[in-house]
């Protein structure tokens, strides 16, 4: 049955997946756009990996739909779909040279020999190891390991790209760089790609769009910049860099009390005056008080710990009038020099943004 759901790539609907009485998805909605890039992320056992799955077929959902390019793939099996996939693990066969893991999806298409030793090689170029077609998997590092599932998961040329963590076995140092990578090969193929991970940092820097996850329900879905800045709840603000939380009063439609300091808020919620909220502001967006001229109140706050962390250099503050026992703030280390700020001192901040407010739980 073919149903016009042309306007997206990909297309979820109403998915559940249960294992036993166990719910691992609830009702997922969501479409994906051709030659996007998305990022499936969310703490361990959240079922980014069971969705991935259930767009491969190789688990079914339990209900609900899915439409690949149109057409209603929801109980093909993987081997009817149009996929490439990469796991965490590397998954190639360590009996087979790189050049016939890289193929093994073509000999299966019955392709000519010599078309696939001309792919074979345009494959390995294009993940940058050339040289590597007669190595073994054991041979190679983690990282280039990693480039051979690539290059073997684009082999048939797969209009979508599956990938499930695939940086999370890999140094810091190669993991950054293969990030790179990955979303350049992508932008170059133009291939549609879902990247299951749990790493914000990695989905902030790779993503179009991210989908954040908890507990088999999708919380957000945005950009990573909508992602950063508006998080819908203080789940998403949580998971995604760091926030500082505040109990707050709201005081009028558009100003709230933290402590004792009255502040304007970004009024992303409905308020009632009266009411208890929480507050929340990023690192950044704490400033020592001669950097802007504001009419706001400045928080007296004493540092109550350094940490350099290179081009910045983050404070542990607190604040009697914030009735804040810890709170983070960021400051480029230039400024921190300039200021010769020191353990113990008391230091004037202002907010350069609006707190934004959440329902107190
Ligand atoms: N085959 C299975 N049988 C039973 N429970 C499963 C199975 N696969 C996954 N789960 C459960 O479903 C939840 C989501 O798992 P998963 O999708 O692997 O999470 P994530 O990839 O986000 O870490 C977890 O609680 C996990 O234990
Ligand atoms: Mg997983």
């Amino acid at each position: 049955m073919s149903i016009n759901k042309a306007s997206h790539y990909l297309v979820i609907e109403n998915l559940t997946k249960r294992f036993g009485e166990f719910v691992a998805l609830q009702d997922i909605n969501l479409n994906i756009n051709e030659s996007e890039f998305v990022c499936f992320l969310g703490p361990s056992g959240c079922g980014k990996t069971t969705l991935l799955r259930a767009i491969a077929g190789l688990d079914l959902q339990s209900s609900g739909n899915i439409f690949q390019a149109g057409k209603d793939i929801s109980v093909l099996p993987p081997s009817g779909r149009d996929f490439g996939i990469v796991f965490q693990s590397y998954a190639l066969f360590p009996n087979l040279t790189v050049a016939k893991n890289v193929s093994y999806g073509l000999e299966n298409a019955k392709i000519p020999k010599d078309q696939i030793n001309k792919r074979v090689n345009e494959l390995l170029e294009m993940v940058g190891l050339p040289e590597k077609a007669n190595a073994y998997p054991a041979n190679l590092s983690g990282g280039q390991q990693q480039r051979i599932a690539l290059a073997r998961a684009l082999a048939t040329s797969p209009s979508l790209l599956l990938l499930d963590e695939p940086l999370s076995a890999l140094d810091a140092k190669v993991r950054v760089f293969l990030r790179h990578e990955i979303k350049q090969l992508q932008r170059k193929l133009g291939v549609t790609t879902i990247m299951v991970t749990h790493d914000q940092e990695e989905a902030l820097t790779m993503a179009d769009r991210i989908v954040v996850m908890k507990q088999g329900v999708i919380e957000q879905i945005g950009s990573p910049n909508e992602i950063y800045q508006q998080p819908k709840s203080v789940f998403v603000a949580d998971f995604i860099g760091t926030m500082n939380f505040f109990e707050a009063q709201v005081m009028a439609d558009n100003q709230i009390k933290i402590g004792e300091l009255q502040f304007e808020h970004d009024s992303n919620i409905d308020t009632v005056v009266g009411e208890r909220v929480t507050a929340a502001v990023r690192p950044e967006e704490f400033v020592i008080s001669q950097q802007v001229e504001s009419s706001e109140h400045k928080i007296e706050a004493t540092i109550r710990e350094i940490e350099f962390l290179g081009s910045l250099v983050r404070l542990r503050l607190s604040s009697k009038q914030m009735q804040a026992k810890s709170f983070i703030m960021n400051i480029e280390e230039r400024m921190f020099r300039a200021n010769a700020l020191d353990e113990g001192d008391t230091i004037s901040l202002s907010v350069i943004t609006s707190p934004r407010l959440y329902p107190h739980d």
